[in-house]
């Protein structure tokens, strides 16, 4: 049975994903509570394969469907290796990224079947289900400027769309992807909070903090 809790972070390329969850994870530790950070793609053997795959520059042009069938197959990997073990032994697990992700990016993005990315989101996941996910709002050029001074560039496959080759189209679809995130945050306005991301780093974080030290004590 699931014991602890499970928080997602979602938004585009650099918002600040990974900053808010590692300061989340590092809180956490300090204040003695066990709790797990892993990332999409990747965490795991398998996993990590899979992420140099999907981010290698040298793989443009892959087909739409194997993009997300390979992020659902590390998704895989992940929860049942990572995730629905540390949730079992009642930690809290941070996920840079996970199920959202895929229906903003691959279905509002690239236009793949909303249903059977539901579907194949729930065969996936299983009971890993998030408890609580922020989404880090931001104007897509924004963020692409923050991400583009920052990163390793053997992993830039899909900022190298975004900014260099379709700087046209990479914003619509990013906007597409943001627009998506927007619907799911009305969907499921119970689990998921938008954060406007254009703000300090330690601004957004306090926010963040609140909203987790809530959840914390609703579900003891
Ligand atoms: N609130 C902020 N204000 C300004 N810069 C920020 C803020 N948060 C993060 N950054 C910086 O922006 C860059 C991208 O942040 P980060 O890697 O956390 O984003 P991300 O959402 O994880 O991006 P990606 O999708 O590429 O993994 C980093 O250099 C980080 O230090
Ligand atoms: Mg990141």
């Amino acid at each position: 049975m699931k014991k602890g809790l499970f928080i997602t972070f979602e938004g585009l390329e650099g918002c600040g994903k990974t900053t808010q969850a590692k300061m989340l994870f590092d809180f956490l530790i300090k204040q003695k509570i066990p709790s797990i950070y892993t990332k999409e793609p990747g965490g795991t053997k398998i996993g990590d394969k899979i992420r140099k795959i999907l981010l290698d520059q040298k793989n443009d042009g892959m087909d739409y469907k194997t993009e997300m069938l390979l992020f659902l197959a590390s998704r895989a990997e992940n929860v049942r290796l990572i995730i629905l073990p540390a949730l079992e032994e009642g930690k809290i697990v941070i996920s840079d990224r996970f199920y959202d992700s895929t229906t903003a990016y691959q279905g509002c993005g690239r236009g793949i079947d909303l249903e059977i990315i539901k579907n194949l989101n729930s065969l996936v996941v299983g009971k890993a289900i998030p408890d609580l996910t922020f989404i880090l709002d931001i104007d897509p050029y924004e963020g692409l400027k923050r991400s583009a001074s920052f990163g390793n560039s053997s992993e830039m496959r899909f900022e190298e769309e975004f900014i260099n080759k379709k700087i046209i189209r990479g914003k619509l679809f990013l906007e597409r992807v943001r627009q998506g995130y927007y619907q799911l945050s009305q969907e499921e306005s119970g689990r998921i909070k938008t954060i406007d991301a254009n703000r300090s780093k330690e601004d957004i974080f306090e926010e963040i903090v609140k909203i987790v030290k809530r959840k914390i004590r609703n579900s003891i």
